[in-house]
């Protein structure tokens, strides 16, 4: 039974103290940090690129688990990778060539995460789940915080758990997109090892972020 790690998503955070935001994050139990790049193209919102992320890097040592929702993506994995990214997650529909994208994420020494969508079936990612160290659950249409947790998605987890148990894959299960304390057991019961959350963790219990951490991760 792989250990319930907790990977708070820093789009919620206050992005005028990111670095001590981060801080705030690993004070509070933080297993990594949740850091979301968005584009404006693959997704309709923009945030920050690998010149932040190299800004913030020194803020902590926990895990930069860095969610790609940029398109194309080939040519910024370098940048992210120097910046300070640990695990690298990408969306199979931003790369012409997801075997390629998993080679390039290798090739600079980082951990491989490919997410899908609501809508994105099993089937894109099947053939490389021996190639890759995280699955990325999305439970929201990628671009936003504080959406409503979909729980058609669900099934898909428990489905991509069955494979990688029966196969023995070391593959975490992420998911990402509203969490809050009614639906992560759910989550967690449905195979989900790995739980990101924004608005939860940085919103509720005034803010309370140790507290909140500890709440998802135990209940
Ligand atoms: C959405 C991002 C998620 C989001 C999670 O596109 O990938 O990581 O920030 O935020 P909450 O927990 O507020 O849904
Ligand atoms: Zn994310």
């Amino acid at each position: 039974m792989k250990k319930i790690q907790i990977s708070p998503s820093i789009l919620s955070a206050d992005f005028s103290q990111l670095g001590n935001e981060i801080k705030r994050l690993e004070e509070g139990g933080a297993d990594m940090i949740h850091v979301d790049v968005m584009d404006g193209h693959f997704v309709p919102n923009l945030t920050i690129g690998p010149d932040v992320i190299k800004q913030i890097r020194p803020f902590s040592d926990k895990i930069f688990d860095v969610h790609l929702m940029i398109s194309p993506v080939d040519k910024y994995i370098e940048q992210f990778a120097n910046a300070g990214a640990d695990i690298i997650t990408f969306h199979p529909e931003a790369t012409k060539n997801t075997a390629e994208t998993i080679k390039l994420i290798r090739k600079f020494k980082k951990k491989v995460g490919i997410s899908l969508k609501p809508k994105s079936e099993i089937s894109l990612i099947r053939d490389y789940l021996d190639k890759i160290d995280l699955v990325l659950i999305m439970s929201v249409e990628p671009g936003f915080g504080g959406q409503k947790f979909m729980p058609e998605v669900l099934p898909k987890l428990k489905e991509l758990k069955k494979i990688i148990d029966k196969e023995k894959y070391n593959v975490d299960l992420e998911i990402d997109g509203g969490i809050n304390f009614q639906n992560s057991k759910t989550a967690k019961e449905a195979g989900a090892n790995i739980l990101v959350s924004g608005s939860t963790i940085f919103k509720e219990n005034s803010g309370d972020l140790k507290k909140n951490i500890n709440l998802l991760r135990e209940n």
